[in-house]
């Protein structure tokens, strides 16, 4: 059963932006990635259903321009911010990894 860790506060995610997380370290290290949305936050790993590799093209840069979708940097696709749905690319169909998060007293916890 996976352990509940604070990930960040939830103000230290941008309202409308996005920010990426390293947790655990060697062989344990997960690549993650948060979407705020007021007080919501999307917590998936930085991963892309397509090749494997990581979504951000720049540190903390994961959405499209308009910040309407999460977009990743190598091949273009398009996922939905809400429940990490690929809609447009090479993966169209796939999901994003999600992980389960809740905010208590203004941080982000997880399920790692
Ligand atoms: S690696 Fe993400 S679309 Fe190809």
């Amino acid at each position: 059963m996976a352990d509940p860790i604070v990930l960040c506060r939830l103000d230290e995610i941008p309202e409308g932006g996005a920010k990426g997380f390293v947790i655990g370290t060697g062989a344990a290290r997960r690549d993650l990635f948060g979407v705020r949305r007021g007080r919501q936050v999307f917590i998936y790993e930085n991963s892309c259903p397509h090749t494997g590799g990581p979504l951000d093209w720049q540190p903390d840069v994961f959405l499209d321009v308009e910040t309407a979708h999460i977009q990743c940097a190598t091949h273009g696709a398009l996922f939905r911010i809400g429940d990490g749905f690929c809609i447009h690319g090479p993966c169209l169909g796939k999901h994003l990894t999600a992980l389960p998060a809740r905010i208590e007293a203004g941080r982000i916890w997880i399920e790692a």
